[in-house]
Order: C-alpha cells, then sequence, then structure tokens
C-alpha cells in the first residue's frame, strides 16, 4: 500500500516517527505531493545527500526567480538576500564565507565563552525565583541563544526582544511552516527590517572602529580585503542571529519535555549530572531540532530506483535518519547514556552546523543550572503543540511549574 505522507496535518507533525517508521522500511526516497518533492529518511541517503553536488544547497535563488515570475516582487527580494547566506550557497562562494566565520567558532573560542553563558543562564533563572510557573520557552530557553549570539555577533543585548518578532516571521519561510499562509510578506517584511538593522550595526561599528566581535571580522572582510559583499555581510550576520537561536531554543525545549515525560532518564540524570553531555546528544538525536535540510537536485539523477529530475526539492530527513535502526540500536528507545550516538542534527559535510559546539555548551549549561536550581520542576500543560514546520522541530511555548504540587 503507498504511502501517504501529509506534514501540513498538525496531527502527522505531532508525531511523525512512526510514519518515518514506514517509509525508511517501505519507500524510503518517497514523493511527497503536500511539498512537491522528494522526502529522503534513510540514514545512508540524508548523509550521502549532504557531501554530494548532485544536491545542491543554491536553492534561495531559484526561489526568487520562480517568485519573480509569479509577480511576487516581495517574495522575490527576500529570495535574493537569502541567496547571501552561506547555508544557501554551494562552493566556490560557500567555502570563501564559511571561512570567514569559523574563527569565531573554533573549540577554544567556545570555551572561553563558558563563564559569560553560565553568567547569562543564571541571570536569567535568577529572574524566575519565587514565581510559581515560567513559560520555559519565552522567559527562558529563548532569550539564552539570542543574548549569547548577540555578544558573539557585538549587537547590544537590548535589541533581543526586537529579533524574536523578525525571527519567528523568518522563521516560517525558512523553517517551512504550514501553518502561516501570508508567510512569504511575513518573512519578506522581517528579513528587509533586519537587513536594514544590521546595515545601521555595521555602519556604527565601523564609524567607532570597534574591534573584536564577529561583526568587526566581517566588515572587515569587505572594507579591506573585499573578500565580501556588502550583502553578504549585512546576509551573513542575519544568518548567524538567526541560525544561532531558533535551533539551540529548541534544544533546551525539547529536552525538557523529554525528560519531564521520562522521570526515569530525568531521575538518572539528576543523580548523574555527569551525564549531561550524553544526555544533550540523546536529545539531540531524538527531537533533533532541525528536522530536515532541503536541497535541489543539481542533474537528473536515479536514487532507489526513483528519478529524481533536475531542479527538483529534496528533503533530507534528519529526524528520520536519526531513528534509522541500522545505525542505532533499539532507536525508538530515548537513552541519555546512548554511546555512540552518531546523529546527522548537525548536518554532515560541507555545511556541518558552525555552531555545533556553542549549541552543545549553551545546552548543557541550561539544562545543568536548570535542573539543579528547580529540583520539583514539572510540566504544566496537559497537551504540548509542536510548531507547524517542517525544519524546525519544537513548541512555541512550554509551560512549566516550578514548586511541587501541595
Ligand atoms: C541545537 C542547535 C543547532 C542545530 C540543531 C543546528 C543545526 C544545523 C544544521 C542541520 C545545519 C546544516 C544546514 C544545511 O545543511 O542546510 C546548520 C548549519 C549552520 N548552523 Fe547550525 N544548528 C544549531 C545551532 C547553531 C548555532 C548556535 C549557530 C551559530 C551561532 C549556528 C550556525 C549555523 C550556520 C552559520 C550554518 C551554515 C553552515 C554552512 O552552510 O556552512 N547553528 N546548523
Amino acid at each position: 500500500m503507498s504511502i501517504e505522507f501529509d506534514p501540513t496535518r498538525p496531527e502527522v507533525m505531532a508525531d511523525p516517527y512512526p510514519i518515518y517508521q514506514r517509509l525508511r522500511a517501505e519507500d524510503p526516497v518517497h514523493w511527497c505531493p503536500p511539498l512537491r518533492g522528494w522526502v529522503v529518511t534513510r540514514y545512508d541517503d540524508v548523509r550521502m545527500a549532504q557531501r554530494d553536488a548532485r544536491f545542491s544547497a543554491d536553492r534561495a535563488t531559484p526561489f526568487a526567480d520562480q517568485r519573480a515570475r509569479d509577480e511576487q516582487p516581495d517574495a522575490a527580494r527576500m529570495g535574493h538576500l537569502l541567496a547571501k547566506w552561506v547555508v544557501f550557497n554551494d562552493p566556490p562562494r560557500h567555502t570563501v564565507l564559511r571561512r570567514l566565520m569559523l574563527d569565531a567558532f573554533t573549540p577554544r573560542a567556545i570555551e572561553a565563552l563558558r563563564g559569560r553563558i553560565t553568567e547569562i543562564v543564571d541571570d536569567l533563572l535568577r529572574s524566575a525565583d519565587g514565581r510559581p510557573d515560567i513559560d520555559l520557552i519565552g522567559d527562558f530557553a529563548y532569550p539564552l541563544p539570542a543574548t549569547v549570539i548577540a555578544h558573539i555577533l557585538g549587537v547590544p543585548d537590548q535589541d533581543i526582544d526586537r529579533f524574536r518578532a523578525w525571527s519567528d516571521d523568518l522563521a516560517t519561510v525558512v523553517g517551512v511552516s504550514f501553518a502561516v499562509p501570508d508567510r512569504y510578506q511575513r518573512g519578506a517584511r522581517a528579513l528587509a527590517e533586519l537587513n536594514q538593522y544590521f546595515h545601521e550595526i555595521v555602519a556604527e561599528r565601523r564609524a567607532r572602529g570597534d574591534k573584536g566581535a564577529l561583526v568587526d571580522a566581517l566588515i572587515n572582510a569587505h572594507d579591506e580585503d573585499g573578500s565580501l559583499s556588502s550583502e553578504e555581510l549585512v546576509g551573513n550576520c542575519v544568518v548567524l542571529l538567526f541560525a544561532g537561536h531558533e535551533t539551540t531554543t529548541n534544544l533546551i525545549g525539547n529536552g525538557m519535555v523529554l525528560l519531564l515525560e521520562r522521570p526515569d532518564q530525568l531521575k538518572k540524570l539528576r543523580a548523574n549530572p555527569d551525564l549531561m553531555s550524553t544526555a544533550v546528544e540523546e536529545i539531540l538525536r531524538y527531537e533533533s531540532p532541525a528536522h530536515a535540510v532541503m536541497r535541489l537536485a543539481a542533474e537528473d539523477f536515479e536514487l532507489r530506483g526513483k528519478q529524481i529530475k533536475k531542479g527538483d526539492r529534496t528533503f533530507l530527513m534528519l529526524a528520520a535518519a536519526n531513528r534509522d535502526p541500522d545505525h542505532f540500536e533499539d532507536p525508538e528507545r530515548f537513552d541519555i547514556t546512548r554511546d555512540p550516538n552518531r546523529h546527522l542534527s548537525f548536518g554532515y559535510g560541507l555545511h556541518f552546523c558552525i555552531g555545533a559546539q556553542l549549541a552543545r555548551v549553551e545546552g548543557e549549561i541550561a539544562l545543568r543550572r536548570l535542573l539543579e536550581r528547580f529540583p520539583s520542576i514539572a510540566l504544566n500543560a496537559d497537551h504540548l503543540e509542536w510548531d507547524l514546520s517542517l525544519v524546525l522541530r519544537g513548541v512555541h511555548a512550554l509551560p512549566l511549574s516550578l514548586k511541587a504540587a501541595a
């Protein structure tokens, strides 16, 4: 029987794992009419496609060209701005853009941030003291990575409240959200405003001659050696701001959901805080904040008997690959001690996440301090609503009570 996978339906995305299991086994390269694209679910295929030039990351330019043909000038303009982002480029441009960012994310640079990250975590948690409940996402999991990436980039902390609306609107496009009919208009407006914001930051920092933050290094690459155009300069500030927090927010949120729904695992972690790093890897594997990555076929070719045509969209389902029984023992079991754990949640190959180590450190510190400070933290909702997005997996709000019920 043919399989119907319709990720635009909330009940499917509330728990997509049973259907991923069937797709992996019965139709691992599946044509999905609602997505008008291929859905690839096996670990080996998902990994292979991320390092194979037949799968192009340059999906923003064709999007822009199509919107221009459809006479949607705002969406077309947005596509052209997105096309400057490192993640939407193939080599050789990708190599140049990526190299400019790497220095800010070396293991050494991230280790040096531990102290600052711990301070930000503790400040946020302190403001929850004395409150009976919080929304973990809005009160903690969103502001933490936003503040950290603002610090790395060199933008003022007090601006992070403005980023959330922009970033949420942009996420409806980049994250392929189905529930938002006007997502192109919202995304286009948000991206235009974010670009404008960074044009101003760049002008201010350049005028003051600021040094030391990532924006300054990018300004230097533009001004001194001309390796970066001004659209690329601004676009890659935006991608760092965006990639740097939407996903990490969901790592923290998904992690708390998983632990609170599995008291045995939570108890084990509380008793052995040294398990935090394997626990974070298992959270990443089991409920991958980046659920899928998208590519376009750069030529005609065949994959597992299916004819892929040049220009076809392919959705590489990281979340399905992460539960492939050929690579993970008992993959549907959430086990905070799992080791090795070679999940694909940070992607693979050329576009492997630049911020992976930063996200891990933020996730570990955040969950550790949260559990230490609130020994009786509990879910305060009967039902959680997962964002209806194919790419970004998380809950929009996570109500928690901080005190044990009387
Ligand atoms: C749990 C948190 C995170 C997850 C799950 C995640 C996941 C990913 C994935 C799957 C990709 C590959 C995208 C593709 O191939 O199309 C990626 C790329 C990227 N990520 Fe992350 N990410 C996280 C956190 C971060 C952070 C904290 C930053 C920066 C501060 C960041 C910056 C980037 C950038 C710049 C790229 C593009 C790299 C390239 O194209 O070469 N990410 N991320």
